[in-house]
């Protein structure tokens, strides 16, 4: 018996055209998942076409995005197995210079995106059962300067993972919540650009390292599949020791 197995399972996974997301949904493919990710725009899919993964086109923060997405997976594979909720955007704008623009901007891709998907999946599949993983951040379980506003989506992204796990437990949904550390994709170019910044983040990680994004799969991977059946609700962070360990 594999514990592990995720052949033949569909997979969904937001925001799948770059960094952690893609490193998702490469190795759920190569795990033998029926893998779906989407971007916000075609330019950001086409790589997916040429490696079997089925690339669409969706901005989380629009209504209706991702519901037609759900509904062509359970037309053609009977059911979603995982939607993976990663699409994410961050800033570093001090939180006295917000503009109202950019509060909902992160606040409407980051939590009310992924409230949406996680809606859309539920309603289409309350009478088969699912199973989400939430992409929060550390951000969203201890404080950092300069990040108000997306650490708020983040602490929102935690409890509406718990909320959802115990509202949807009697339709066999499981529910819980990846919190990356800091994470060497595009997201953090602005502290890679800073050599100062970037040598006081690194300083900080006990590993002495940002994580890579293969460095998200192992629980993605334990989350999605039957070695975590009796598991919802939770957290799992993966941070290097950041948030945890005194030196
Ligand atoms: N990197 C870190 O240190 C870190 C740490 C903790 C948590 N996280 C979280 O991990 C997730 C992935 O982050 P990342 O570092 O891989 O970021 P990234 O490299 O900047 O990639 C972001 C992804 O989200 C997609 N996206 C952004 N806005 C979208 C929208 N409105 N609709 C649809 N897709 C959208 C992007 O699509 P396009 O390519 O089309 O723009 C891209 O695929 C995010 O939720 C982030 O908050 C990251």
């Amino acid at each position: 018996m594999n514990l592990f197995d995720l052949k033949g399972q569909t997979v969904l996974i937001t925001g799948a055209s770059r960094g952690i997301g893609k490193a998702l949904a490469l190795g759920f493919r190569d795990m033998g998942a029926i893998v779906y990710g989407t971007g916000s725009k075609e330019s950001s899919i086409e790589w997916m076409h040429s490696e079997n993964i089925h690339g669409r086109v969706a901005d989380v923060s629009q209504v209706g995005t991702i519901l037609p997405i759900i509904e062509e997976i359970k037309s053609k594979h009977e059911k979603l197995n995982c939607l993976i909720n990663n699409a994410g955007i961050a800033s570093n704008t001090p939180a006295v210079a917000f503009k109202e623009e950019e509060i909902y901007k992160i606040i409407n891709t980051n939590f009310v995106g992924t409230f949406r998907a996680c809606q859309a999946y539920y309603k289409t599949h309350k009478l088969l059962g699912g199973n989400i993983i939430n992409i929060s951040s550390v951000l969203g379980l201890v404080g950092y300067s300069l990040s108000s506003v997306y650490s708020g989506t983040k602490g929102a992204v935690i409890q509406l993972t718990k909320s959802l796990a115990a509202e949807w437990i009697g339709n066999n949904f499981r529910i819980n919540a990846i919190c990356p550390g800091f994470i060497d994709t595009d997201m953090n170019k602005m502290i890679k650009d800073k050599p100062q910044v970037f040598d006081k983040v690194a300083n900080n990680i006990p590993m002495r390292r940002l994580g890579n994004p293969e460095d998200i799969l192992g629980a993605a991977i334990y989350l999605a599949s039957s070695a975590s059946s009796y598991v919802t609700g939770q957290i799992i962070v993966i941070d290097g020791g950041l948030t945890s360990l005194l030196r």
